[in-house]
This record gives structure tokens, C-alpha cells and sequence, in this order.
């Protein structure tokens, strides 16, 4: 099948999400400018840079639904966020930090999760999950709007500081079934990773 954007699809659900996974989850701590916690999960988010590490994600929705979501102006306030990983075993944590709580919800309170504090910048980190990266706002930049109204505002920040858990290093390198991050797909559907093979990049001209 092939469908033009601007048209309905046919299927049962908009099938865009579905397309592009799995998505890792950037788990956003932040705070507004009175330090008020703010904590919850974005797939539309990755790394998209080494030098400096720098991570992006996505806010998207009506604005309709109260303006902007907490992270984004919360970021815009104070210029910082923490980015926790989201793991198997903190899956459901996650999940409730994602409830459109009025602003000024503290959800660590909500997920009964632990505050720990960052080094180089304000939000606290997520105790329990075993990675966090603390950044700094780079930009805020505003995407295409159509007739829905959506809003879509992409953050993208410097990652400062990386926190490692011990636990997920093995041989020096990181343990990836230690980790047991958890990924999105489309409707209600995460994934795990169970199963990891590699490839050794190609030299060119590329052999047999
Ligand atoms: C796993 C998961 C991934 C999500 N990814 C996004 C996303 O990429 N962009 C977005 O705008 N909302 C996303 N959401 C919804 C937000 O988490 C939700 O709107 C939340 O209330 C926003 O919180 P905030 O206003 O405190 O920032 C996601 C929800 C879940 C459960």
C-alpha cells in the first residue's frame, strides 16, 4: 500500500509510530524556575551527536490540551533536564510519570520513584534507573504544523554529565541484558532486547 500523508491511511490506527521503532525512551526530569519537579517519558527521542554528545526529543500534541507540555517549558525556563533510562523493571514507574498531571505534579511522587541529585545542573536524576544523562538546553526548535493544530517542538540538549550504575559495566564495556532498557512500538507495545548478534562495518571498496 502507499498513502499520501495528507490522506487517511485505511487502517485502523495511523500507522506512523508503528513504522519508525523501536524508539528508545528519553525518561525527562526537569524543573521550572520556582524548582518544581517535573518527570516524564518521550519516544520521540535519541542521541544525535558525539562531539559534544548531544540528545533530542520531541513534544507533540493539540496545544488545545493546555499549551505546552511540562518538560518543554520547564526546559525553556531553566535551560536543563536529566535524561533517565527507562528499564524492564522500572516499566511501570514509566508508565504512570506519562498521566497528563496538572502542571506543577511532582510524578516522582506520583511513581513513588527516588530523587537523586545531578552534578552539573538543577533537576534531580531518577535513584533507581541506572543511567542518566545530565544536559543542557542547546535550542528548542518549532516543526511543521497542519490543520490539526498539533504543536511540534523538538529539544535538543548538550549532555554534560553521564552517570553510569557499576552494575551495568562489565569488562569495561556496557552489559546490555544488565541494562535491560525497554523501547517503544506502535499502539500500547514496548519492546525488550532478548536476542543481539553484530556486524563489523564495511572498508571500501567493500570485498566479495
Ligand atoms: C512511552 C511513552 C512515550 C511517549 N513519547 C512521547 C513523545 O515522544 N512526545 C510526546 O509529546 N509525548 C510522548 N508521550 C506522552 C507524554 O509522556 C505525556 O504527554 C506526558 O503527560 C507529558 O508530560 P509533561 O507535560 O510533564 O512533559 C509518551 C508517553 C509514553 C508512555
Amino acid at each position: 500500500m502507499f498513502y499520501a500523508t495528507n490522506e487517511h491511511h485505511g487502517l485502523r490506527h495511523n500507522p506512523f509510530n508503528a513504522l519508525i521503532v523501536p524508539r528508545p525512551i528519553g525518561w525527562i526530569s526537569s524543573q521550572d524556575a520556582a524548582g518544581r519537579v517535573n518527570l516524564a517519558p518521550y519516544s520521540f527521542f535519541n542521541g544525535v551527536a558525539y562531539h559534544p554528545p548531544q540528545v533530542m526529543f520531541s513534544a507533540t500534541g493539540p496545544h488545545s490540551q493546555g499549551g505546552d507540555k511540562d518538560s518543554l517549558a520547564n526546559i525553556r525556563e531553566t535551560g536543563e533536564f536529566v535524561v533517565n533510562l527507562a528499564t524492564w523493571e522500572l516499566r511501570e514507574q514509566m508508565n504512570l510519570t506519562a498521566a497528563p498531571a496538572p502542571r506543577g505534579t511532582d510524578e516522582f511522587e506520583v511513581a513513588g520513584l527516588t530523587k537523586a541529585p545531578a552534578r552539573l545542573v538543577a533537576p534531580p536524576r531518577v535513584a533507581e534507573s541506572p543511567v542518566h544523562l545530565e544536559c543542557k538546553l542547546v535550542e528548542q526548535v518549532e516543526l511543521l504544523t497542519d490543520e490539526t493544530g498539533d504543536r511540534n517542538i523538538v529539544t535538543f540538549g548538550h549532555v554534560v554529565g553521564i552517570h553510569i550504575d557499576e552494575r551495568i559495566i562489565k569488562d569495561g564495556v556496557i552489559d546490555i541484558h544488565a541494562m535491560n532498557p525497554i523501547s517503544r512500538l506502535g499502539g500500547k507495545d514496548y519492546a525488550r532486547v532478548t536476542e543481539v548478534f553484530a556486524m563489523t562495518r564495511p572498508s571500501w571498496p567493500v570485498e566479495g
